[in-house]
């Protein structure tokens, strides 16, 4: 079957719904676009936040570095700037005692009046964590993950004080600690090792991935779903991120886009002894990114809108991969992902604001109204079947690659 005749019926994995989720940008230089800055540019973050509560955007992550701005106060000032926005605070286990990590969240989330979220990074490279005194071995530092996760979860809900004697925690007579506004945090992990598994099946509510092709998506949401099932707890809502390409029709899009590798490719070519001191090694440690250079390897575009000659051009650090189309074959493409289960989008693009802006007046609406017909009917509307991207027979032509 293809996807020219997939029948209006919903699969049973499809997401009712969908939330989207941007990174935070907190100065107007871009990877496509050197700018210097001295990291806050007041004015300019002000507007980025804003941008995305008047695009609809649900959640914005504060991701951390050794070098980074910190995330916890920006997520203060996330909250302040917006009504709705929730932000997504990247915590790294080595930085701070659980306890202490629990308490900034408890106070982020009742100054937000529930809005807190928090993002657990484990850490994808040993030259990166060594930075902040961090000598642990990855799976060590996964283990330190999962107990500094549960003590997350005590400093937050116990009614009672306690102690604790674990391998990385040794807590005495704590508690009752500053309480959440609602009745939790959620709590998502990045990661795609082996380890990132066994403690996401475990602990995570959220479990997030760098955007894959859809067979390698499914896959690994059926792994991650089947952890939590053994463990008895509830499914993770499941996280994908891409960096969408997209312009008036998908014949520009694919122009803009080849003219965006290039542009990605020289600059990462310029930059490239500071990205290999960053991470510390030629290539990623990391699965997620090992993951997204291996399928650049094999192919360049994978199912509707796919792309991953970005990916290439940049090593695979972060999130690489694009989605390259119209609004309405992007728009079809996630809906690919919700048809999966994936029911928190990240989309976040090369020219930052400006796409944040455009996401949010031209992608984030089609995903809505086509979720608001299948709310009320119970089937799919034309959207995907309108929109066919790279399954079209003229695909070769529209992206110029006859
Ligand atoms: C959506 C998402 C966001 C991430 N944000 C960060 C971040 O802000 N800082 C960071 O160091 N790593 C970040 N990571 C990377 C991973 O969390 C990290 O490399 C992981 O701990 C180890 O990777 P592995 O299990 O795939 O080998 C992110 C990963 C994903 C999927």
């Amino acid at each position: 079957m293809t996807v020219t005749d997939a029948p209006a019926a919903l699969p049973a994995t499809a997401a009712r719904t969908a939330e989207f989720i941007s990174l935070t940008h907190l100065n107007p230089s871009t990877e496509l676009q050197h700018q210097a800055s001295r990291g806050i540019d007041l004015p300019y973050f002000r507007r980025y936040v804003r941008s995305l509560e008047d695009g609809g955007y649900d959640y914005t992550l504060l991701p951390y570095a050794s070098v980074s701005a910190d995330p916890y106060v920006l997520g203060g000032a996330v909250a302040a700037l917006t009504e709705n926005v929730k932000p997504i605070i990247a915590v790294r286990p080595n930085l701070g005692h659980p306890l202490v990590a629990a308490q900034k969240l408890a106070t982020l989330d009742q100054v937000s009046e529930g809005r807190a979220v928090v993002h657990i990074i484990s850490g994808g490279s040993d030259a990166e964590q060594a930075r902040h005194g961090d000598y642990l071995s990855k799976d060590e530092r996964y283990a330190r993950t999962e107990e500094f996760i549960s003590l997350l979860r005590r400093g937050w809900h116990d009614t009672e004080p306690f102690s604790h004697d674990g391998t990385y925690y040794k807590i005495d007579d704590f508690g009752p600690g500053f309480r959440p506004y609602g009745d939790t945090i959620p709590v998502s992990i990045g990661g795609s090792s082996d380890a990132a598994f066994e403690v996401g099946g475990r602990q995570a509510d959220i479990f997030s991935f760098w955007g894959e092709p859809l067979a390698d998506i499914a896959a690994q949401i059926e792994r991650i779903h089947a952890l939590a099932d053994a463990a008895g707890r509830p499914r993770q809502r499941i996280w994908v991120t891409f960096r969408p390409i997209i312009a008036e029709t998908d014949e520009l899009a694919w122009q803009k886009a080849y003219r965006y590798a290039d542009r990605l490719a020289a600059n990462t070519q310029a930059g490239k002894a500071a990205i290999q001191r960053f991470l510390g090694q030629e290539s990623p440690q990391n699965v997620g990114a090992q993951r997204a250079l291996e399928f650049a390897s094999r192919a360049d575009v994978y199912d509707r809108a796919l792309w991953t000659r970005t990916a290439a051009a940049t090593g695979g650090t972060g999130a690489s991969t694009a989605l390259v189309g119209s609004p309405e074959t992007v728009a079809a493409a996630i809906l690919d992902y919700v048809d999966l289960g994936a029911d928190l989008v990240s989309i976040r693009g090369y020219d930052t604001l400006n796409d944040a802006i455009d996401y949010g007046r031209y992608v984030i609406p089609l995903v809505k109204q086509e979720l608001a017909h299948r709310e009320q009917t119970g089937q799919r509307g034309t959207l995907q079947a309108d929109h066919l991207g790279a399954y079209g027979a003229d695909f070769p032509q529209v992206a110029g690659i006859a």
